[in-house]
């Protein structure tokens, strides 16, 4: 397991989290390269389907990270985001896929430290938890989300 490198895609919302990412990129403050980031409008644009869908296609771990509160363009849909994804997290959780393999934060375009701590412990937090290929058959058994 030890030579183990998970892939994780990281949602990450236009206005801040990606500028965080940009930031650290720029600012050459290094990441793993586990990460492979998706732009979105809004953690809240965020569809619950589009992480199994992750999980299905064999990502081993999701990121999603949006504004802090109060600071998100469409005014509450991080918020919005944090519940659906606790109870997706719940969910999944429920049918036997771990905890570490799902993760959400908030961070700003400011915060390009964060970002890289946060991106250092979520690949370390996956690692443990080894490769998801046995749990895409659990996500497969889910009926499709309406
Ligand atoms: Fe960033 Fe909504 S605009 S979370």
């Amino acid at each position: 397991m030890s030579n183990f490198e998970p892939k994780i895609l990281a949602f990450l919302c236009n206005w801040c989290s990606y500028g965080a990412a940009d930031l650290a990129g720029v600012s050459r403050m290094e990441y793993p390269a586990n990460i492979r980031v998706i732009r979105v409008p809004c953690s809240g644009s965020m569809s619950p389907k589009f992480i199994l869908e992750a999980f299905r296609q064999g990502v081993d771990g999701v990121w999603v990270s949006g504004c802090h509160p109060g600071d998100c363009h469409y005014i509450s849909g991080n918020l919005y985001a944090r519940r659906r994804f606790q109870l997706l997290k719940n969910l999944l959780e429920y049918i036997g896929i771990e905890p570490e393999r799902l993760h959400f934060t908030w961070i700003s375009s400011a915060e390009a430290g964060r970002f890289q701590e946060k991106a250092k412990q979520i690949v370390e937090a996956v690692k443990k938890v080894g490769p998801a290929n046995e749990k895409k058959k659990l996500i497969k058994e889910l009926k499709p989300i309406a």
